[in-house]
Formats: C-alpha cells, sequence, structure tokens
C-alpha cells in the first residue's frame, strides 16, 4: 500500500550542502517528498521528539547535535515507505550499513548519521503531526 512516513535530513548533512544528494537517493528510492522544510530544532523540540531515548547516555548529545544547525525535515510517500526508507537509509551505525544507502555513503558517525527515518507507521503518523500541519502536505 501508498503509505507515507517521516524523515529528517540532518545537521552534518545541511552543513555538507547534502540536501539535494540526500533527497535524490530517496527519490531514487521510489520515495516522493510531499512535504519539506528547513529548521532549526529548539531544544525543546529536540527533547520532546527524541523523549523515547532519555534515558539513554547519548540523549544529551544527540539533543545538542540535532540542535546545532539547520535540519529538513520531510514528509515521504510512496509504497511501503517507512520500509523502503528505512533500505535506502541503512543501517544507523554507517560502519554497519550497506554499500548504496544514504548512511554508508555520506554518514560521518552513529551520531552525526545523516538522516533520520520513522520506525514504524504508528511513529510516522506522530512524527508527520509533530512537525507538519495538514495544509503543508500535498500529495
Ligand atoms: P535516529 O534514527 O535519529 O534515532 C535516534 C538517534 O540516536 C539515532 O538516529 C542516532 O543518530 C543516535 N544514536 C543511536 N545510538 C547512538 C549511540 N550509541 N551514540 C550516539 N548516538 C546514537
Amino acid at each position: 500500500a501508498v503509505t507515507r512516513t517521516f524523515s529528517i535530513i540532518k545537521p552534518d548533512a545541511t552543513r555538507r550542502n547534502l540536501t539535494g544528494a540526500v533527497t535524490k537517493m530517496l527519490e531514487e528510492a521510489g520515495l516522493r517528498v510531499v512535504a519539506s522544510k528547513r529548521i532549526k530544532m529548539s531544544e525543546d523540540q529536540a527533547k520532546k521528539f527524541y523523549e523515547v531515548h532519555s534515558e539513554r547516555p547519548f540523549y544529551g548529545e544527540l539533543v545538542d547535535f540535532m540542535t546545532s544547525g539547520p535540519v529538513v525535515v520531510q514528509v515521504l510517500e510512496g509504497e511501503d515507505a517507512v520500509k523502503r526508507n528505512r533500505d535506502v537509509m541503512g543501517a544507523t551505525n554507517p560502519a554497519d550499513a550497506e554499500e548504496g544507502t544514504i548512511r554508508k555513503t555520506y554518514a560521518e558517525s552513529i551520531e552525526a548519521n545523516s538522516v533520520h527515518g520513522s520506525d514504524s507507521d504508528e511513529n510516522a503518523a506522530n512524527e508527520i503531526d509533530f512537525f507538519f500541519s495538514k495544509d503543508e502536505i500535498v500529495g
């Protein structure tokens, strides 16, 4: 089925001017950008977005990193969008990511790993709602 997922192009990628290169890989994987905006995440937004990781040792660093520069938040649409996006992103740790994936190609480290993607349809819906209003999404 055609579904939607939520994506973030992270500060390490925007800093290296890779917004287009990353988006091209998403598009070539069969995903369509139906909403997109470049924002600077506030500390409150980052803390709330990553709340599930709040007990992890890397939480503070993760929030600092995600607020360290601009990010591009996107809604992606396609056949099985969550899985399709996770496949093209590759493993969280670029050292484990397969050849041809975004993280293998561009990520600097497990933290500066260039992209975020929702891990389930339910989280995708929540994450899309967190950053976008209905009128900002044009399918
Ligand atoms: P993301 O998909 O955005 O979700 C949580 C993020 O935490 C993850 O990508 C990584 O960038 C980051 N992360 C996961 N594990 C670690 C770790 N061990 N050290 C630092 N950052 C991590």
